[in-house]
C-alpha cells in the first residue's frame, strides 16, 4: 500500500513514524516533510495548500491512502478534490472542517445544540465590536473568525487591550480575510485539555487524553504559541469525564452536522476548559493537535492505517484502540524569538546521540537537511518525546534528552507535565 502524508511539522513526523510501522505500508511519501521525516519517507516538494499539485501527484503515483496533517489543506477542500477524483483520503471535507476554519460557524452550532461553550458575540463591523467591548468590559477574549495559525486569539485583561485586538483584526487586517468577522467571548477559567477522537460521522472513538502547554514561558506566561509541549494521559480527564464529553459534546456535534448533510470523517479535536464538573468547549479543531499528536502516536499500539481505513469506510464501530500504559511527554524546542519573528539556518547538534534512544523519539518540526547537517527552519524546531513508567519518569527521560541537543538561541519550557505531577 502506498501512503502519502501531507504536512511538515512534529505532528506529521509522528504520523509518518507510526504509519511506517504498519505492515500494510510498502511505500511512504510526505509533502513537503522535514529532515526527520526524510529518514522515514520519500519527501515530495509540494506545499500543503497546493491542492491540485498534491492530487496530481497522488494520481501519478497511485497513492492508496492520503493522510492530511494541517488545517489549511482541509479548509481549502483537499478532501473534496481528492474524493471527486476517486482517491482515498483521511480527513474531513471542506464543509465539515468549518468547525475549525470558522469560529463563528462552530460557536453558532454549539449554541444551537446546547454544547457548553463561552458566551459570545459575533461582529462584522469594527465600531459595533468596539462599542460592545466598552459595554461588556474586561476580562474578555477576542478572536479572528478564520484560520490564523493559533495567533488570532487574544486573552485581554483590559478593555484597551481588547479594543486594540479588534483594531488589529478588523482595522489593520493582520490576518487578512480571517478577520472579516470577530468573535468576542467571555473568559473561561479552569484547566485545559485536548480531547481527540476518530469519527466516521456516526461513531466516536476517543484517543487517549492529552494536554498541551500553549504559552511560550514557564508557568503559562507570555503569548500563546502553537504549543510548547504536551503529555498523555491528562489526569484531569477522568474516564467519567471522557464519557460525558463523548455523549454531551462529540456525538451531538457530528449528529448535528449529519442533520445538515455533512458527514464528518477524520479526527475531531475538542479543546476543553475543565473546572470541577463544568466542561466547556474552547474550540474545535479538524485535525490532530500538534504537539499532542507526538505523545499520542508514541503511546498508540494499534495499526494507525487500519483505523484510518475504518474511518473512511465508515466501520469505526468495530474498531478499538490499544495504548501503551506508560505516560508520554513531549518537550518542544523552539527558535529564539518564537512565537514572534525568529531566525533560522542554525546547525542543530546532539541529534546523533539520540538516534538509538529506546524510550523516546526526537520528532522534527522546522528542520531541513543540508549535506551532513540538520538546520533549523521554523519556529517550533523539534519535539523531544519520551515515555516512562510514571509521568515523573517520562519527564525526566525527556529532559535528559533535551540536555543533549543545542543550537544558538534554542528555547524551551522547563515545566512540561507539571500539572499532571501536581495531581
Ligand atoms: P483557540 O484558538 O480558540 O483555541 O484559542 C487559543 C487559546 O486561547 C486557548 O487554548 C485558550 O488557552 C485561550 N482561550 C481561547 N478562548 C478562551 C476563553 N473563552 N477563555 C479562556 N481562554 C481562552
Ligand atoms: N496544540 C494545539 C493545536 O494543535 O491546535
Amino acid at each position: 500500500m502506498k501512503v502519502l502524508v501531507i504536512g511538515s511539522g512534529g505532528r506529521e513526523h509522528a504520523l509518518v513514524w507510526k504509519i511506517r510501522q504498519s505492515p500494510q505500508v510498502t511505500q511512504l511519501y510526505c509533502a513537503p516533510g522535514n529532515a526527520g521525516i526524510g529518514t522515514l519517507a520519500e519527501l515530495v516538494d509540494i506545499a500543503p495548500d497546493n491542492v491540485v499539485a498534491l492530487r496530481q501527484f497522488a494520481q501519478q503515483e497511485g497513492i492508496d491512502l492520503t493522510v492530511v496533517g494541517p488545517e489549511i489543506s482541509l479548509s481549502l477542500g483537499l478532501v473534496d478534490d481528492f474524493e471527486a477524483h476517486g482517491l482515498r483520503v483521511f480527513g474531513p471535507n471542506r464543509q465539515a472542517a468549518q468547525l475549525e476554519a470558522s469560529k463563528a460557524f462552530s460557536k453558532e452550532l454549539m449554541q444551537q445544540i446546547g454544547v457548553p461553550t463561552a458566551a459570545f458575540g459575533i461582529f462584522t463591523d469594527l465600531d459595533e465590536a468596539q462599542s460592545y467591548l466598552r459595554k461588556t468590559g474586561a476580562p474578555v477574549v477576542v478572536k479572528a473568525d478564520g484560520l490564523a495559525a493559533g495567533k488570532g486569539v487574544s486573552v485581554c485583561t483590559t478593555v484597551e487591550e481588547a479594543l486594540a485586538a479588534v483594531e488589529k483584526i478588523m482595522g489593520e487586517r493582520v490576518f487578512g480575510d480571517a478577520g472579516n468577522r470577530v468573535v468576542i467571548e467571555e473568559l473561561l477559567t479552569g484547566e485545559e485539555a485536548s480531547f481527540l477522537a476518530f469519527t466516521d460521522g456516526t461513531t466516536v472513538l476517543p484517543l487517549a487524553s492529552s494536554q498541551d502547554h500553549k504559552r511560550i514561558f514557564d508557568h503559562d506566561c507570555g503569548p500563546n504559541t502553537g504549543g510548547m509541549g504536551a503529555y498523555s494521559p491528562a489526569p484531569v480527564v477522568t474516564p467519567e469525564l471522557a464519557e460525558r464529553v463523548v455523549q454531551e459534546i462529540m456525538l451531538p456535534t457530528i449528529q448535528e452536522l449529519r442533520r445538515r448533510g455533512i458527514i464528518y470523517k477524520g479526527i475531531l479535536y475538542a479543546g476543553l476548559m475543565i473546572d470541577g464538573d463544568r466542561v466547556n468547549v474552547v474550540e474545535f479543531n479538524a485535525r490532530f493537535g500538534d504537539p499532542e499528536c507526538q505523545p499520542l502516536m508514541f503511546r498508540l499500539q494499534s495499526d494507525l492505517v487500519e483505523v484510518m481505513e475504518a474511518v473512511i469506510d465508515e466501520r469505526l464501530a468495530k474498531v478499538s484502540l490499544v495504548w501503551d500504559a506508560r505516560p508520554a511527554v513531549c518537550v518542544v524546542l523552539a527558535a529564539e524569538g518564537y512565537p514572534g519573528t525568529y531566525t533560522t539556518g542554525h546547525i542543530i547538534s546532539g541529534l546523533e546521540a539520540l538516534q538509538s534512544w529506546k524510550n523516546g523519539m526526537v520528532f522534527h518540526a522546522g528542520t531541513v537537511r543540508a549535506q551532513d547537517a540538520v538546520l533549523t527552519k521554523g519556529g517550533r524546531v523539534l519535539g523531544v518525546t519520551a515515555a516512562g513508567t510514571s509521568i515523573h519518569d517520562a519527564i525526566a527521560e525527556a529532559y535528559t534528552a533535551v540536555d543533549k541537543i543545542a543550537w544558538p538561541g534554542m528555547q524551551y519550557r522547563r515545566d512540561i507535565g507539571q500539572r499532571a505531577l501536581n495531581r
